[in-house]
């Protein structure tokens, strides 16, 4: 059956008949100066939450549902595979207070919180939908320092719907504590319903998440040190969110999101288009096709900046594809074409052809008119070895993609991949310094010279890699000895750096040693707290300090592990923010190892 129109049409009938009003979904364009693109539904409904605005003479009710295009740049590099997207829909139903009855069969249109929305969830994928009980287990959040157990949901899922308790666990903040968007907003703990493919498998916790239905008791604003503090609010919230493209693979049994009836029509455009070009390849194309028509028919134009940056990157990166799998036909009008037949009846504005093939056209057109000029330069550099930086210059002033030069090139320097990446990071760095200008310094949601993040994904990939660099240097001292310290450490969202002194190159067993030590502490789920002392105090603890840096009178002191939870692994001087459990941090991978002066050595890692 083609789940397509039904879906859409089941969900938001289905929270009209429990008094929600259907709202249509915001522009992917948000009016929030702190987020670049709206990545969640409850974006356009943060200031209903906060009580700054009134739904009940907005739209007449507590009550709201949507199906909320969103974009999510921290996935853009995945893409490709089988379940990242950039652009896709998600459906939410969205309670602001007052909390009236809550009471799942009352109809009035008061607000209502954990016990109607758990029930409705259930009613609606098990009645409606009619997937069996059985297929699907729930997470509710465990609690932790900050915020309590979340005993009231817990007790609603086995009282109130009655799932077997061996089919509900308790996560952690990780998975169960969503928000905010930006740098301030509603966010709480969660519950999340997962499908499994059979009931045995429900039981071991195993199956794709489809609902994430959050519970907004709080308000958190970002400090500076960017830190969230939270706020208990008045009048409670609820914020749910469930992606179509996935909740489709599994009405549908299909293997990915691509080969659902939200892809498949422009899957199967793309291939006739381009025949004989990777999976991969088919579903890069597909998804940015697909995302670029919904950027530019919101009204963002390819620039180098923001919004419009994101926008170039996809369209380039569709062009870079087609020339490198020589695909003659115009892939992009193709593909546009299968997306305006789905989507111009549901979002009139992506039906605007002339506009978004306009857009399309114009960037080609330039783009193509710089890689040749590029390519003659190329040539006319007749090097035998082309550095990275001077792959980046090309990249910067003519456009041309790395995968382009490589190819192009004949042999390339044995540090291409490093320079290239390194001269990156400048420019990015002197492009963020640009928009923390123009936002008055609110454009970076954190800048502390050691970290940058842009957006709340950014933020959470540099803060499990900052507790990674605690985690490396206390592997390096392990493995190499105690009079290894740190010299300094860089972190963007892409990998962090950390720099230390040592007079030799280190072998690929001491490294495999520190990865491992590492991860191991990641696996440990360790807690990482802070505690703040005079600087006296700290210094005779043995916490580590990094002597470059002047320290106040009182310090923070960041410990990983506990004494009641096998010992401190890790002691430092540092003002954060941290992730609270090292689980958090996710795998920690070791790049590069390499020498940066006399003495000095530098590690490139990353997180997955
Ligand atoms: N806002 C929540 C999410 O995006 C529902 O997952």
């Amino acid at each position: 059956m083609d789940y397509f129109l039904k879906t859409r049409k089941d969900f938001l009938n289905f929270f009209k008949s429990k008094g929600h009003t259907v709202v249509p979904s915001s522009s992917l364009v948000p009016d929030d100066p702190s987020v670049l693109l709206t990545t969640a539904g409850m974006q356009q409904f943060k200031r209903y939450y906060t009580g700054e605005l009134n739904p009940e003479s907005d739209f007449g009710s507590h009550r709201a549902t949507s199906l909320q295009k969103c974009f999510r740049t921290s996935d853009i590099e995945e893409v490709g595979d089988d379940t990242h997207l950039t652009f896709f829909e998600m459906m939410g139903n969205f309670s602001f207070g007052p909390v009236g009855s809550d009471d799942p069969t009352d109809a009035e249109t008061g607000g209502y919180f954990k016990r109607s929305a758990i029930v409705w969830a259930w009613e609606f994928l098990t009645n409606v939908l009619e997937l069996a009980p059985e297929r699907l287990w729930v997470t509710v959040f465990e609690g932790d320092g900050d915020t309590p157990k979340d005993h009231e949901a817990y007790a609603v899922w086995k009282n109130e719907v009655g799932i077997p308790q061996e089919r509900i666990f308790w996560g952690k903040r990780a998975d169960n504590f969503w928000g905010p968007t930006g740098n301030q907003g509603p966010c709480g703990p969660t519950t999340e319903i997962y499908i499994a493919p059979t009931p045995e498998h429900a039981r071991q916790g195993k199956g794709v998440e489809v609902w994430n239905v959050v519970f907004n008791e709080y308000y958190a604003t970002a400090g500076a040190d960017g830190a969230f503090k939270y706020k208990k609010v008045d009048s409670p919230g609820i914020d749910t969110g469930m992606g179509f493209e996935r909740l489709l693979a599994t009405l549908e049994g299909a293997a990915n999101v691509y080969e659902t009836s939200a892809f498949v029509p422009i899957v199967s455009a793309v291939r006739q288009a381009a025949a004989g070009i990777s999976e991969r390849d088919i579903h890069i194309l597909a998804d940015h096709i697909r995302a670029s028509s919904f950027l530019i028919a919101d009204g963002i134009v390819p620039s180098n900046k923001e919004a419009g940056y994101v926008l170039r990157r996809l369209l380039r990166k569709i062009i870079a594809v087609r020339i490198t799998n020589d695909i003659h036909a115009d892939v992009f009008q193709i593909g546009y074409e299968a997306v305006t037949k789905m989507f111009a009846g549901i979002y009139p504005a992506v039906g605007e052809a002339e506009k978004i093939l306009g857009v399309w056209r114009e960037e080609q057109g330039k783009f193509e008119v710089s890689i040749a000029k590029g390519l003659r330069e190329l040539e006319s550099l007749k090097t035998a070895a082309l550095t990275g930086n001077a792959a980046f210059g090309l990249y910067q002033t003519y456009g041309l993609p790395k995968e382009l030069t490589l190819e192009f090139a004949k042999k390339t320097s044995p540090d291409f991949e490093n320079e290239f990446a390194a001269e990156e990071k400048k420019h990015q760095d002197t492009s963020r310094a640009g928009a923390q200008k123009k936002f008055g310094g609110h454009g970076l949601v954190l800048d502390t010279g050691e970290l940058k993040a842009g957006n709340e994904e950014e933020l959470s990939r540099v803060i499990r890699m900052h507790t990674a660099t605690h985690l490396l240097q206390w592997a390096l001292r392990t493995v190499l000895g105690e009079g290894v310290h740190q010299m300094g450490s860089d972190i963007n969202p892409e990998r962090l750096r950390f720099d230390f002194n040592f007079d030799r190159k280190l072998t690929s067993e001491e490294i495999a040693r520190v990865a491992d030590l590492s991860n191991e502490v990641v696996k440990k789920d360790l807690p990482v707290y802070y505690q703040e002392m005079p600087k006296e105090q700290a210094l005779s603890s043995g916490a580590l300090s990094f002597f470059k840096q002047k320290y106040p009178d009182v310090v923070k002191v960041y410990s990983i592990g506990s004494q009641s939870s096998g010992g401190v692994v890790s002691a430092e001087f540092c003002g954060g923010p941290h992730v609270e459990h090292t689980g958090t941090i996710g795998e920690i991978r070791i790049i590069k190892e390499e020498a940066v002066g006399k003495g000095v050595r530098r590690i490139r890692a990353s997180v997955v």
